[in-house]
């Protein structure tokens, strides 16, 4: 007594590879019960008799039998003895699902002002590995899985089930304390593990200093051109980013006071300008110190990729030079072991820890204890330290193989910026080339870039390619210059 379309979807719902964790009962009863919310079956409608469906659809009549069953359990169809099943009287209460489809001028969703800027920020768009020419991918392939497993097999052994247990909200004591410890000697940093909140990301402490330090329509100072994830952080936190520019030396501190004579904040890539690559020299590193001061204003210092400086050390961060406690510093292990991982973190003035880790925890609590305890051992038995001097060295063969093919196959189109740091090189354009037009042929030919032009906020005459080398071997570079060839020769032309 169902009508063949009515038929064939109970059939499609019993052979859908979708549903194949479910028993066939319980996918004939979903069929059924989806056919009623529809409307499709009709207060009062007849179901078929169990063995007449069975015989339908080539199963037992058992099998139907328990479907009915929890359709009457359920309350979606009676049974009478003698006349059979019927869709039940109660179904008419049920709030159709066609009747709930929303007409087409009401498909549009009603957000808040918060949630449009968030939906307009376009979200944080991460290059995927092993693209070239993604920016800022680390290499994965060299990392030493064997140790981390055994150190995660040894995280299990000692904390059995507690390791599914929550986390402490600002962290596991053991990774926060590998963590300072690692910064004061490698980065020059005053910190203590009570001073450090463990993150997700880079991104999660972008977002959280915008959201807590300010309000809605306050104004900070930004480094222009800008890393995309900290333009992103800000609007949507609904402050006013007011670009400063940089040069050789980083930002130009010195006229960013006039700039905006009230900024509450400034958020800077001291140690390796993004994207430029400039290093922030220390006497400009001093006068923000001075501003904040004066100011009573923040400094965020995104420290995201200073393991690989590749002539001498990088310099201290800034954190270490404030003696006045106005700098947040954020780390991350996204670049030195690799962006899955998701641990990132914050080195906090002792007042903000409180009001930080609370906002963290209204976000998502708190990290994954079993990845912190790993990454804890990881950092106490020096693996963590070795496996960023062997990554250093292989990348900076790397820079330099890329700096080369881009001279003998590109030279023509692009100068390379050869960095003193981190997973990727600056090229700029040495011809009228149109760079949205490049980063898009690229796309096509299976080469992901980012154009520097697009990260400047007063545009400048800038234009050129981002260009990642950190996750590809020679070969893959090679291979992949020679695409980019053929697509800046085709667009030259
Ligand atoms: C300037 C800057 N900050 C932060 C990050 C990202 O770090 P995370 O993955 O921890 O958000 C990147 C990554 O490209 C970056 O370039």
């Amino acid at each position: 007594m169902f009508k063949h379309a009515q038929l064939e979807s109970v059939k499609a719902w019993l052979t859908d590879p979708a549903h194949g964790a479910l028993v066939r009962h319980v996918r004939i009863q979903r069929a059924i019960r989806q056919l009623i919310l529809e409307g499709a079956l009709p207060v009062g409608k007849p179901l078929p008799a169990s063995r007449s469906l069975a015989s339908s659809l080539g199963v037992s009549r058992d099998t139907v039998e328990s479907a009915y069953s929890q359709l009457h359990a359920e309350g979606f169809i009676e049974r009478r003895v003698g006349s059979g099943s019927f869709v039940s009287q109660r179904a008419r209460c049920l709030p159709s699902r066609k009747r709930q489809r929303p007409a087409q001028s009401e498909a549009t969703v009603q957000l808040s002002r918060r949630g449009e800027a968030l939906l307009h920020s376009g979200g944080v768009h991460n290059f995927q590995s092993p693209r070239p020419f993604a920016p800022g991918v680390a290499e994965t392939r060299r990392f030493p899985l064997a140790v981390w497993e055994k150190l995660e097999r040894q995280v299990y052994k000692e904390y059995g089930t507690r390791a599914l247990e929550h986390s402490e909200p600002q962290g596991m004591f053991a990774l926060r304390s590998a963590i300072a410890d690692y910064l004061n000697l490698e980065r020059g940093a005053q910190a203590s593990a009570d001073r450090i909140l463990i993150l997700t990301s880079s991104q999660q402490a972008l977002g959280l200093c915008a959201q807590v330090l300010m309000d809605a329509g306050d104004r900070v100072l930004v480094e222009d051109p800008l890393y995309q994830g900290t333009r992103k952080a800000i609007s949507a936190a609904g402050l006013q980013g007011v670009p400063v520019p940089v040069d050789a030396h980083g930002l130009q501190v010195d006229g960013m006071a006039q700039l905006a004579p009230d900024a509450r904040a400034l958020f800077l890539t001291p140690s390796h300008q993004y994207p430029t690559g400039a290093t922030l020299s220390l006497d400009r590193r001093l006068l923000a110190i001075e501003w904040a001061r004066q100011q009573r204003a923040w400094i965020i210092e995104d420290d995201y990729d200073s393991e690989f400086h590749y002539a001498g050390r990088p310099t201290a961060c800034v954190q270490g030079l404030d003696s006045h406690a106005r700098t947040l510093y954020i780390g991350t292990f996204t670049k030195s072991l690799g962006a899955g991982l998701r641990i990132g973190y914050l080195l906090l003035p002792p007042q903000l820890v409180a009001p930080m880790t609370a906002a963290r925890t209204l976000q998502d609590g708190h990290n994954a204890s079993i990845a912190q305890l790993t990454l804890a051992r990881f950092m106490e038995d020096g693996h963590f330290n070795a496996h960023v001097r062997v990554m250093r060295s292989l990348y900076a063969e790397r820079r330099d193989v890329l700096a080369d093919l881009v001279q003998r196959h590109l030279g023509a189109f692009l100068r390379p910026q050869v960095p003193v740091g981190g997973l990727q090189m600056p090229c700029h354009f040495i011809q009228n080339l149109a760079e949205d037009a490049v980063v898009r042929a690229a796309r096509g030919a299976g080469i992901d870039l980012l154009g520097l032009g697009s990260l400047y906020a007063v545009p400048r005459n800038d234009a050129g390619l981002l260009m990642g080398f950190a996750a590809l071997t020679p070969a893959e570079m090679r291979e992949a210059v020679l695409k980019l060839e053929k697509v800046l020769a085709g667009l030259a032309r």
